[in-house]
Formats: C-alpha cells, structure tokens, sequence
C-alpha cells in the first residue's frame, strides 16, 4: 500500500531510484514519482499511471544527481492524478516528501498552514508534510530539529522520506508503517520493503516506530523523537536477489505459482522429524496452558486460518478464525489468560490485522504471527514469530504463501495437540507428516500434468464461477473463488458445498460452471452436492486424486495425487490458481496487477 524509496550515495540515483520502484510496484501502481537533488535544486518527475509512464517522463531528461527519493501510489486522499502523486513539495519547493500511510490530522494541519499562507496543489493528506517541514524551517536551530517538530504534528502513520534543496542528505521517520534502511558499502537506501534494494546489498536495519534518520553519504544517524540517540541491529536478509525477479516466467504469479515446492520444503525443512513437530520456539509444554485459539488474518490469509482452525477443532481444540477487522469489536470479549491467538499474515504489515493482533495483547492473550516477512511490525510485535520462508511474494494475488502459511499452521496445530492433555494428537500423525514431506513432490506433480490450461479456456466467459468443498477443503473452496475475482474480474463464490441448497443454488445455471473439491475423505455428501448443481444444467469441473467416483459424473476433472486427506486440498488450490491465472490470461487482465488492488494493505 504505497511504496517508497530514497537513495544517497556516489553516482547517480535515478536508475536505482526507478528500479527500486518497479520492485515495490506490487504494494500500489495508481501513480509513480521520483524527486532527486541535482546541486541547483530538486527536480520532481511524477505520472499517473505505471511506473513504465513515469520512466517515459523522463526519458530525454534524465535528472542527474546522487541522492532522491521515490513512490508508488496505491490512492487513498484523493484519485490517481499527476497532482496527486508522489513527492509532493513545499511552497517554495525546496522540500519534497515521500509518504506511506495516513496523516489522520490533515485537515486541521492543512488549515493551519492555510491561514499562514500556504496554498495546496493536491487533494492528498502527504501535500501537509513538505509543508510543514518548510514551516519550521523558517525559524528552526538545524534542519533535523524542524523536522523532528513536522514529524511531532503528525498522527496517523507514515513512513516519510524528505529531501531538502541543497543539502545533501535524506530526512526519514516511521510511525506504523514499514521503513527499511539497506546498508551498501558506500550507499544507504531507504524502502518500504527489502526487494527493492536487494540487487544491492542484504544488510538492514528495521526502524521501529517513533524512529527518525538522517542520511548522509558518510553515515547514518537514527534518534527518537526527543532527539536521544538510537541504535539499531544490522540484520542478514536470506532472500535471493533472483527471488525478487520474474526468473523468465511471464508473471510473478506464474512463478510464485510454480516455485511452490521449494517455498514448501522451506516451510517444512527442520521442523519435522520423525512422527514429531519441532517448532524451535516452542518446546514441549510451550502450549499446555492453552484453552482456546483465536486466528486473526485477512483475504487470503483468513482462508489459511480456516484451514488452521479445521485443523484444530478435528484434533478437539476449540478455534475460531476471524476476520482481523472485525475481531477487536466483535470477539476481544471473549480473550480469557489461556486463549492464543494467532495472526497470520504474509506480509505482517496488514492494518487490519496488526490492529486484531493489539487488540489481543491489549486483553492479555499470549499471541504468535505467522508471517513471510522478518522484521515486519506482525512479526515484531507478536509474543513469538513463525516464518513460513516462502521467498519474496511480488504478485498481488497470494499463491505460494497460502500454501505455505496452511503447512506452517498445521504444524502449529500438531505441536498444540502434543501439549494440550485434554485431546489427543491424530493416530495417524506419523502417516501424515510422511506425506507432509512428500507434499512438494506432489505440487510438482501438479504443476508438471495439469490440465488446467485447458479448462478455464473452456469456460472463460462464463457468467459467474462457483467452488465447493467441505472441512478444510471449505477453506480451498473460498481461496478458489477469491483468487478467481481477483485476477479475472469475473463473479466468483466459495462455499461449504453443504451451503449450496441452502440459497446459493438459485444462481447456478449452466452457464455457471461448479468446481467441487473432494480430498478423498468423506467425499460421498460432496458428490451429492455437485450432482445437485449439475441436475440445474451447471458443468461440473472436479478437482480429485485418479479414479475418484467424481470424475464419471464431471463435466472435466483436475488430477491431484493421491495424499493424507490433510493435504490434498492444498494439491486442489494449486490446480485452482492455475485456473485463475489461465482465465485471467485469456482475458487479457493485468495478471500481477490486479485493478484497485495492493498487495500490502496498510490502511484499515
Ligand atoms: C489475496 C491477497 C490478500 C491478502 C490480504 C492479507 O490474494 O493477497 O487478500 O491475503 O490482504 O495480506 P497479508 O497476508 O499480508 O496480511
């Protein structure tokens, strides 16, 4: 949700700058901008648009200069204009701010500095802070203290790069948005996310709220906001460089969707031995307090979090899943000492999803992220950390991650099942976790036979797009349809096949196609399901192991491997993400940049 940049170092900046953008591109592509400092003040090139229209803005005049800052939009305050993109500057123009965020005070700060004269170009909440920091410039001991007094009128949240004209240095703060400083031999970057300076260096430090830096080409400062000095760990990104590229697939989804066996055999790798879970933070007994589970996540996320509590209400622990923005005012109530709550979130910046998390720890809940992301606010914030190690996620629609994060929470479910005394771990945990391990091998199985290609060709232009499945494949069913609407724009729906006759039903037609999940366990009622929609005219596409019963009454059937019924749904989302990517294709959509979308949603 935005993305920002800034560089300082020797050489020019431009390159790097739009690079770093087109690597954040996934958290927001309304509008893209850059401002770099040339020695005869600071020239600002911003579009509407891709980043591929701001770089044909400045082909011909590309500014010169070492140090810049640089956005990408995802619109909040105001459309995708030319005058509301990023970096916005001062009345004088000799500041220029990039933001991630929102300033909630805007209005009463624009006000102010409206009756002191200052007059806005643009509709956004930022335009406010390259203002303001020129305000106190006027009369300010040194730059750094009149920025520190801007950053004190802020509320809301923000990472915030500003450049000053003349001055060879970049101004930054973070409030509960990400910031990221990249540390080069002889430059510093500044991002709101690691891949869009992982060509250069791995070497980062995390700002924490309330953080403020100054970037010099000689070194970096970081204070609080009083002004005392503050120090920070260098930490080692284990990303890959080539891990934030397309790898020579056409989309980053079709990449993400293909490398799903390595991110799994990362998700697995160490934490399975024998017919035992080991989760390194939580030894046995971790968990033997604990009475209940409360997962709280959102899109995609929320869908593994179903799969997560299926899991542990099969294993007899009671768990709920909420959708994060509607948990704090909804169910906080029920938090008692012994509840666990667990925020599963790719990213581990989701709004929504921290707010659920702070709620949680505000009633004393003991509370774990799983998260993709080392040093995300989830991941900091939360009593322990569980990293799924997918690699880098670029394409807004979530694949290789849900995958990830549906493995990593049952095997959080088995460890609770190990400790908690009142239920029983599942008697076939040693099968299970054997075929966990064969989990990889078959997605690649998957990957290398599908017909999925075929199928949505087939149905493409359809007039809606159901799912079904029941237990964990409920879940499947749900991710199915969201991944679907996502990319292709067409109406799509999951449900509980059970939910069908329910209502449901009035909307199929046989121009309605219904793929039905079966994962090989208790598949009889499912069936019946499916044979209800195909007896109103609807096809029928089963997604199932070979010689399945589904597959004589489908109208086309997706092979899976036959697998632990844990983990065949896992097998069926990845024949369903190829759908939606091939549907999507066929229809020309912007396949890793879906309309109005962002990846990382840090607004609630
Ligand atoms: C869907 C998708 C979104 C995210 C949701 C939560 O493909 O990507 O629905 O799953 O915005 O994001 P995280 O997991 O980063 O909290």
């Amino acid at each position: 949700m935005c993305g920002i940049i800034a560089r300082i170092g020797e050489g020019d900046a431009i390159t790097k700058l739009v690079t770093g953008l087109e690597n954040l591109e996934y958290r927001g592509y309304d509008s893209a901008g850059v401002a770099v400092q040339n020695g005869s003040g600071i020239s600002v090139y911003k579009r509407s648009g891709q980043i591929s229209e701001l770089k044909d803005a400045i082909v011909g005049s590309v500014p010169k200069g070492n140090v810049g800052i640089g956005h990408t939009r995802w619109s909040t305050h105001g459309p995708p204009t030319d005058e509301n993109a990023h970096p916005h500057t001062s009345e004088t123009e000799n500041v220029a701010v990039v933001h991630n965020g929102i300033i909630e005070n805007y209005t009463e700060l624009k006000e102010r500095l409206e009756s002191d004269g200052h007059e806005f170009t643009s509709d956004t909440d930022t335009e406010v802070i390259p203002h303001l920091f020129e305000y106190y410039l006027q009369d300010a001991s040194s730059i750094e203290d009149a920025f520190r007094k801007t950053i004190d009128d802020l509320e809301g949240s923000y990472a915030v790069a500003a450049l000053v004209d003349g001055v060879h240095a970049i101004y930054a703060a973070r409030q509960g948005s990400p910031l990221i400083l990249g540390l080069d031999n002889d430059e510093y970057y500044l991002a709101s996310d690691v891949p869009a300076f992982l060509d250069h260096t791995d070497r980062v430090v995390y700002f924490e709220d309330g953080d403020i830096a100054v970037l010099e080409p000689n070194g970096v400062t970081m204070t609080d906001l009083e002004g005392n000095m503050v120090t920070r760990d260098v930490e080692r990104i284990d990303w890959d460089p080539e891990d934030a590229g397309k790898g020579g697939y056409e989309h980053y989804m079709l990449k993400e969707i293909n490398t799903q066996p390595n991110a799994l055999t990362n998700t697995i790798e160490g934490r399975v031995e024998d017919s035992e879970v080991i989760l390194e933070d939580f030894p046995e007994g971790t968990f033997e307090d604990v009475d209940d589970v409360q997962f709280v996540a959102c899109g995609t996320s929320y869908h593994a979090a179903l799969y997560g509590q299926q899991l542990l209400n099969q294993t007899g622990i009671r768990a709920q899943a909420f959708r994060a923005s509607e948990y704090v005012d909804s169910a906080t109530g029920s938090i008692t000492e012994n509840t666990l709550v667990i925020a599963v979130t790719q990213s581990g910046e989701t709004a929504d999803t921290l707010g659920a998390l702070r709620g949680a720890k505000e009633r004393g809940a003991r509370t774990v992220t799983v998260t993709n992301v080392m040093g995300s606010t989830a991941a900091r914030e939360a009593d322990d950390a569980l990293f799924i190690r997918a690699g880098p996620e670029i394409g807004v629609a979530a694949t290789k991650t849900f995958s990830s994060q549906a493995v990593m929470l049952s095997l959080l479910s088995l460890r609770l099942a190990e400790d908690i005394e009142t239920v029983n771990a599942p008697d076939d945990q040693a099968e299970l976790l054997r075929e966990l391990q064969k989990l990889p091998e078959h997605v690649q199985t998957v990957l290398d036979s599908t017909t999925a290609k075929r199928i949505a060709s087939r149905y493409t232009g359809s007039e809606a797009f159901f799912f079904i499945g029941r237990g964990l494949n409920n879940a499947v069913a749900k991710e199915g349809a969201l991944k679907f609407k996502e990319i292709t724009y067409e109406h799509a729906e999951g449900f509980a096949s059970g939910e069908l006759k329910h209502g449901p039903l009035a909307l199929v037609t046989p121009d309605t196609p219904v793929f039905a999940l079966f994962n090989g366990d208790k598949d009889k009622k499912t069936l019946q399901n499916a044979e209800e929609a195909q007896a109103r005219g609807a096809p029928i596409v089963s997604v199932a192991h070979a010689d399945h019963p589904a597959e004589k009454i489908s109208d086309a059937f997706l092979e899976i491997p036959d697998t632990h019924p844990m983990w065949s749904g896992l097998l069926a989302n990845v024949q369903l993400q190829l759908v939606s990517y091939y549907a999507a294709k066929n229809l020309g959509r912007p396949i890793d940049k879906p309309r109005n979308l962002a990846k990382s949603v840090t607004v609630e």
